[in-house]
């Protein structure tokens, strides 16, 4: 795991997009896991502008997003498949075919979760999975407790998660309690998951996952086994990392060649 420390949202938009953008040159038709929230938004405003100002081609690049909402409706303004559609897929010639999301309004909601963990496999695997991490150490919707071993399946949300998220909503009594998400194992699947995490209100959950135990009690903490796994994070969220001054060092010295 490489801990990447970056003064603000701005400069991580700006690397995150630089590796996405690596890929997409390597890799044309790349599959990127795509996280909803505020922690990817710089990211996806970053890409936009490359694609509008640059030129960046999306053409034949592909997404699944990590989760979805159970039971908001297709088109809701909240549902994960609208939040993407309007934060970063319209922004740039993806193509709307090459976009998936879990079914949160299926009949069939074990088969739904299956469909997309078929889909997922017959695209080849995700490339570039993009994560943020809740304050309770949730990434994709895998609440404390979440088997290491999961994969795609429906969850219910704690408390803590739909307060947080009672902010996109107006109140909390309209956050949904139950999602679709991929499962710990599904994300673990991906080449290169790069975590994103920003404000003090993060500082403890990038502590806990970083350097403390791996376990279900803290799912991100499954990152630590990943073989590819870059956090960036703002000077705010690595306020209470222990080796912070190390991870400063390394990525300061790293040989260029070694790359994201
Ligand atoms: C979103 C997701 C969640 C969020 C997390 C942090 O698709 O899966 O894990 O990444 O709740 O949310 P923000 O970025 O809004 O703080």
């Amino acid at each position: 795991m490489e801990v990447v420390i970056l003064p603000g949202s701005k400069q991580i938009g700006s690397l995150a997009a630089d590796a996405i953008e690596e890929l997409l040159r390597r890799k044309p038709d790349a599959v990127l896991g795509l996280a909803t929230g505020s922690s990817p938004l710089p990211v996806y405003d970053e890409l936009a502008r490359r694609h509008e100002q640059d030129g960046l081609d999306l053409s034949r690049a592909r997404g699944f997003a990590l989760d979805e909402y159970v039971g908001l409706g297709p088109g809701h303004p909240q549902s994960y498949r609208e939040v993407i559609r309007r934060e970063f897929t319209d922004r740039v010639n993806i193509a709307p075919d090459h976009v998936h999301s879990p079914d949160g309004s299926a009949a069939d909601i074990p088969a739904a979760c299956q469909a997309y963990e078929d889909a997922i496999k017959a695209a080849g695997g995700v490339d570039l999975q993009l994560l943020g991490v809740g304050t309770d150490g949730h990434i994709g919707f895998n609440e404390p407790g979440s088997s290491l071993a999961s994969r795609t399946r429906i969850k219910s949300l704690i408390e803590q998660t739909r307060r947080d998220n009672a902010r996109f909503f107006g109140s909390i009594h309209d956050v949904p309690h139950h999602v679709i998400t991929q499962g710990l194992a599904t994300i673990m699947d991906a080449r290169h998951v790069i975590l994103i995490a920003t404000g003090a209100q993060k500082a403890q959950a990038v502590r806990d996952f970083v350097e403390g135990p791996v376990a279900a009690i803290c799912a991100a903490s499954v990152l630590q086994m990943h073989p590819h796994a870059t956090v960036m994070v703002d000077e705010a969220a690595a306020s209470s990392l222990r080796l912070a001054d190390y991870y400063r060092h390394t990525y300061d010295n790293k040989p260029p060649w070694q790359g994201l």
